[in-house]
């Protein structure tokens, strides 16, 4: 819908835990190697949140990050969305304990969609800024999935990590957020799932015994060929309404599960390799902070320019999934975070 107001992404930010975990830490807790879970997912380390870090506590630090880049006061942001399937508490939100932490005034409220957390929380802040309801949004994909893994499962012990990023949407006179869809096959729920810990199987003795409060997921292979046929449908979906082709993209930013999800993404577009950003070999699956921080990434290391194209894409459990064309808009980072960013990455990417 055109309505001549618009929502850019102005700033972005992201926060990871201090501890660095290796491949090396899971073969000897698991029956797995390093060399299996570089080949197979791209991943060589992950970092797990340690005491005093939180789901709270990333979203902060990142979000403090966005405000403080795009010099914006917390009390003029109006609306906080937090992403995440791995809240600080189940009551109240998460939303809840970052709004004080960055000393925001605003109603703020947490936001499941799992790892397509952020590209709803986006979806829903460009129809806020569109619709009048507000004027500055932030959006933050947060999670801390270390403290719901089973570390005796080596099929999803080795796949995640922790993390947030934070994006501000501030209202442009151009679409920073081109077009966006979104969709979710319930008929799919317990492919991934964390069973007890809800209102539908509390937390019980019996469930602890069963590792039924862990996250599960039956079947890796079928989720990956949805991720990746369901990520190429939403990404041509989203083209199609923007009247854009493929070839007019700087960069597909996917949900960051599985470094071969994404090269089978970009073959299916039909992009060149460089085209789509594989941000996973130092994070591993962050969820709904996958995106975020990879966009950040990315950003840091001078990898957007204003008015580049950016096409976004998750998949996650739900299964939920969806994608956003983002017109770049936010200003380059200085010349020392670039260099600081691309030494950051030198070793591996
Ligand atoms: N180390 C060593 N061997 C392993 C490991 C491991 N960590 N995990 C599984 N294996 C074994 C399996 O047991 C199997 O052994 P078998 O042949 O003796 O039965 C073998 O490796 C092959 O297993 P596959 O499942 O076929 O391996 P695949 O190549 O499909 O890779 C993976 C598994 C990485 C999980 C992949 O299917 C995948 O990435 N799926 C998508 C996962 C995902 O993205 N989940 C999250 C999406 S939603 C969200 O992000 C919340």
């Amino acid at each position: 819908m055109t309505t001549g107001r618009f929502a850019r992404i102005s700033s972005v930010g992201s926060a990871l835990p201090q501890r660095v975990v290796p491949n090396a830490y899971f073969e000897s807790i698991v029956e797995t190697s390093d060399q299996w879970i570089v080949e197979r997912t791209g991943i060589r380390e992950r970092r797990f949140a340690g005491p005093g870090e939180s789901t709270a506590s990333l979203s902060a630090a990142a979000g403090e990050e966005a405000l403080r880049r795009a010099g914006v006061a917390p009390q003029s942001v109006d609306l906080l969305i937090v992403c995440t399937c791995t809240p600080e508490r189940i009551i109240p939100s998460t939303a809840a304990f970052v709004q004080t932490r960055l000393g925001l005034t605003c109603p703020a409220f947490d936001l499941n969609a799992a790892c397509a957390g952020w590209v709803y929380g986006l979806s829903v802040a460009d129809a806020q800024i569109r619709a009048g309801a507000a004027d500055r949004v932030l959006v933050i994909g947060a999670e801390v999935l270390s403290r719901v893994l089973d570390m005796t499962d080596r099929t999803t012990c080795v796949l995640f990590g922790d993390g947030a990023g934070a994006s501000l949407l501030e209202p442009g006179e151009e679409p920073g957020v081109i077009a966006s869809m979104l969709a979710l096959d319930g008929t799919a729920a317990e492919l991934l799932t964390q069973p007890a810990g809800g209102t539908g199987e509390p937390v019980t003795e019996a469930a602890l015994k069963a590792r039924r409060n862990f996250l599960r997921m039956s079947d890796g292979q079928a989720v990956f060929k949805m991720a990746v046929t369901a990520m190429a449908s939403a990404c041509t979906e989203v083209l199609e309404k923007a009247g854009r082709s493929a070839e007019d993209l700087k960069l597909v930013i996917g949900h960051q599960a599985n470094a071969r999800i994404l090269t089978a993404l970009g073959k299916r577009l039909g992009l060149d390799r460089e085209k789509v950003l594989i941000d996973i070999e130092k994070v591993g699956n962050t969820s709904a902070a996958s995106i975020p921080i990879a966009l950040d990434g990315a950003w840091r290391r001078g990898l957007l320019e204003p008015g580049d194209l950016v096409l976004t894409a998750a998949f996650g459990a739900g299964m939920a999934w969806g994608s956003s064309l983002i017109r770049w808009t936010a200003s380059p980072p200085d010349a020392v975070t670039v260099l600081a960013a691309r030494g950051e990455r030198s070793a591996g990417a």
